[in-house]
């Protein structure tokens, strides 16, 4: 095996499929595999499977299919040397996949920085009465502070800076994340001081950076990480870590404002609750949140600008149709307190009756002006949002909707639909276009499928002739690549991986899904069987013809051929009497 491909091989081996696709989309366990719904293409149900045993995804809905290298390459839309890397990073494994580029610090070691830096605050908080008690005041329990990790940055300049001074790169990487600052003649100094520490994981648990809260009424409230390598606020989903499988499992997310919400709504079981924390929704947010799930419910409290940044927010649901729905809190209360006061249940009462985004956001408008010039503002606004969707139906839905609460007829509306077809200026990518799996009849697939599990059948198979009547293109396609590849290295985990065999992957995938397992034991039979009936199946046909023909030439009356073709029949009929 090349250097360069057992490299390739190596990092597969340390790599969990499972863990990484999880980490994007969630992933339900269904039996042996694991099913989520495909991120590459939009539909209802899962029909998108993750496979432990074998490494490898499909979807049998777009017919996408593959290991961990292109998933990835798929879904962060980058190239397979930064697929790689990404993947040797997330797994922590040393692969050396180019020795000429000199060795650079890795993501790695700022999130390792990130988790000593949090040791460090949590082991602080222990020693500090005044802070636990304004916890437990905010009836934090001990297993949430251990669970979300809260710690304490004391009231110095050099908590942080004094244990990292002895190590040159920890030191240099804390002032790279702003963990550690410099001032006058140089000198470092911590960024966080006096605060009760929340670490800011992402989807994968890893420490991206820390939002840091007053004890008391100093200002400002909270202070963040500032943006860097790993932390970047608009694309930060606090709790995101802790909620993505209820997410995935309740099928909508609670998106709420504050840290303490999130530790709060957890503590009372709605464990599918995350923070914006203090922007307004992104884009990035949207792209995280509907990978999990296509439904977002807004906690918000009563204060009127919060609600006007997330009605502000409809396009961009609709662009990632998404669904919305918003549940304001009383005055003056948020999650957390609403929670501490009233309980568990009357928070449910008002998710339940939680209001529709969309409707919301006509019924706002019409209510601050009611006048006919302000609805028919309003009318073309809605229709100049709706149309950012690119789906047609839900375009026709969202104006039908508008069209009740304004109460015009709906044509009108889709008079007011711009007709130009350049409306793919979206922002993202459209999802992929669907394409169907191949069908291949049961023969084949037999045959390809042993071929696949065993070099020697495979040469086999293409000595054979068969291989002449196989119908699908694509499989012929794919079992001369085979044929032509290196003999050493054949298994289908390395097929896999190979970077020209991408054309294939989808067929390769949907095969290894396929119920019917290839056994050792029975490869044999399997193959001879198959074998035969094929052959058999090309006589009929052949002898189809012939009979055909026959008839053709007598009604034509030209004996000649009618001769020839007699002989040929006799031949084919002693043929298969001397096979048996
Ligand atoms: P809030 O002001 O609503 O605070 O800000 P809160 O979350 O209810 O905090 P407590 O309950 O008073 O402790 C909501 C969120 O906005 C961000 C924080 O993420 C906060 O949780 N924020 C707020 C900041 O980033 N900076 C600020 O100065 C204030
Ligand atoms: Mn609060």
């Amino acid at each position: 095996m090349s250097d360069f491909n057992s490299q390739v091989q190596l990092l597969l081996d340390h790599v969990d499929i499972v863990s990484v696709v999880d980490d994007y989309i969630g992933l339900r366990r269904s039996g042996t595999n694991y099913k989520a719904r495909c991120p590459f293409h939009e539909e209802k149900t899962p029909s998108f499977v993750v496979s432990e045993t074998k490494q490898i995804y499909h979807c049998f809905g777009c017919g996408v299919g593959g290991n961990a290298i292109n998933f990835i390459m798929k879904i962060e839309n980058i190239e397979f040397m930064d697929a790689l890397k990404l993947l040797a990073e997330r797994f922590n494994i040393t692969v050396n996949l180019d020795k000429d580029r000199k060795k650079s610090p890795s993501l790695n070691d700022f999130i390792s920085l990130n988790v000593k830096v949090c040791g460090l605050y949590k082991k602080n908080l222990a020693g500090h009465q005044k802070v636990k008690n304004y916890l437990k005041e905010r009836q934090v329990t001990n297993e949430e502070i251990e669970s979300f990790e809260i710690g304490y940055a004391p009231d110095s300049w050099q908590y942080i800076t004094n244990h990292l001074k002895d190590d040159k790169s920890d030191l240099t990487r804390a002032l790279t994340l702003g963990l550690v600052l410099t001032g006058k003649e140089n000198k470092p100094y911590d960024y966080f001081r006096n605060r009760l520490l929340f670490p800011i994981k992402n989807q994968r648990s890893q420490i991206i950076g820390f939002g840091g809260r007053v004890l008391d009424s100093g200002m400002p409230k909270y202070l963040n990480s500032r943006d860097s390598l790993l932390y970047n606020k608009s694309a930060t989903l606090f709790g995101i870590d802790k909620a993505k499988k209820e997410i995935v499992h309740k099928d909508y997310v609670i998106l709420t404002e504050g840290y303490f919400d999130v530790v709060t709504l957890h503590r009372f079981d709605f464990t599918n609750a995350v923070a914006i924390s203090g922007t307004a929704l992104t884009h990035e947010h949207l792209k995280i949140l509907t990978r999990f799930t296509k439904n977002i419910l807004f906690l918000l409290d009563g204060d009127e600008a919060g609600i006007n940044a997330m009605l502000r927010s409809l396009p961009l649901i609709i662009q990632h149709e998404a669904e919305a729905k918003i549940c304001i809190l009383p005055k003056d209360s948020d999650a957390d307190s609403f929670l501490l006061s009233q309980g568990k249940e009357a928070l449910s009462q008002y998710i339940n009756n939680a209001r529709d985004l969309f409707e919301y956001y006509i019924e706002c408008n019409i209510k601050k002006n009611p006048s006919v010039t302000a609805k028919s503002e309003l009318a073309k606004n809605i229709v100049g949002i709706v149309e950012a969707s690119t789906n047609p139906v839900m375009i026709d839905l969202y104006l039908q909707k508008t069209a009740s609460l304004i109460k015009v007829e709906p044509k009108t509306l889709r008079a007011l639909l711009n007709k130009k077809t350049s409306r793919k200026e979206l922002v993202f990518a459209a999802p992929l276009q669907p394409r169907k799996n191949l069908i291949i009849p049961p023969l084949e697939k037999i045959l390809v499928k042993i071929a696949l599990s065993s070099r020697e059948y495979l040469d086999k198979l293409l000595d054979s002739r068969v291989i002449e009547y196989f119908s699908t293109p694509e499989i012929k396609d794919l079992l001369t690549y085979l044929q032509q590849r290196d003999r050493a290295e054949y298994s289908l985990k390395t097929l896999i991986a190979e970077k020209d065999a991408a054309r294939f992957l989808y067929i390769i995938t949907q095969l290894s899904f396929d119920d019917d397992e290839i056994k050792t034991e029975t490869i044999d039979v399997l193959y001879t069987s198959a074998i035969t009936k094929l052959e058999k199946k090309k006589e009929v046909a052949d002898n189809k013809k012939i009979l055909e023909a026959i008839k053709d030439a007598e009604r034509h009356n030209d004996q000649k051929l009618l001769q020839e073709l007699l002989v040929k029949k006799q031949s084919s009929i002693t043929k298969s009497f001397s096979k048996g």
